[in-house]
């Protein structure tokens, strides 16, 4: 299978030095991308600004704002079978970026914020027989959320990711399956739960065809 994995956050500048985004590690996002290589996968990888070596066997495309990964999301897609969306997207950026680094004496307080474009939510509109993984960060009504975001962005399966593992080498998930609904609660290192997703992965392209 041909697979588009997304990685890390995106950062949104308002000036030349200074930009909004979260602290995504982008392991989970990279532990999936190498796990899917080693199972014989063609993998591209487009990944948000991060401190992680590029998995070896991946083609990867690095990428700053949610524009940017927008773009290359949009261009990767066609040629995939599958999408696992594991970066952490900036919902708003600034409504514009000064061209020079904003000096204290303009006093500015306030940054005006407009939408970022939701990749995941195109990507399920038009993914036809795909195969389209999301992952949900919550911190309340976790399964509550999750389930509307896998309708709402079209998703085949939505991985529920706790707050507490953002950053850490381990992982607690929980995967809802459009067709299946939730399977048990996993938890073990970001690479044991990269096996679980791209298990899931395979059986679901499986049964798409
Ligand atoms: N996502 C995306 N584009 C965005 C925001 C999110 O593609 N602009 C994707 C993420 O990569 C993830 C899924 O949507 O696979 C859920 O992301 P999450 O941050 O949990 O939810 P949001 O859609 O941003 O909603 P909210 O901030 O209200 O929780």
């Amino acid at each position: 299978m041909h697979i588009l994995v997304t990685a890390g956050p995106t950062r949104e500048y308002f000036d030349t030095v200074r930009f909004i985004s979260n602290p995504s590690s982008g392991k989970m996002g990279y532990c999936i991308a190498a796990e899917a290589v080693a199972r014989g996968h063609d993998v591209d990888l487009v990944t948000g600004p991060v401190e992680l070596p590029p998995p070896g066997g991946a083609s990867v495309r690095r990428v700053v704002s949610a524009e940017e990964m927008f773009r290359a999301c949009d261009e990767l897609f066609v040629k995939c079978h599958a999408l696992v969306m594991t970066a952490a997207v900036c919902d708003y950026r600034p409504s514009r970026k000064i061209d020079h680094k904003l000096k204290k004496q303009h006093r500015i307080r306030s940054i005006h914020l407009k939408p970022t474009e939701d990749i995941l939510a195109h990507l399920g509109k038009i993914k036809g027989d795909r195969t389209v993984v999301g992952f949900a960060m919550e911190d309340h009504n976790h399964r509550m959320h999750a389930e509307t975001k896998l309708r709402r962005k079209r998703c085949d399966a939505m991985v529920l990711n706790g707050i507490d593992n953002v950053g850490s080498d381990r992982a607690t998930i929980d995967i809802l399956c459009a067709e299946r609904g939730w399977l048990p609660t996993v938890s073990g290192t970001k690479g044991e739960m990269a096996a679980r997703v791209l298990e899931l992965v395979e059986s679901l392209a499986a049964h798409a065809k």
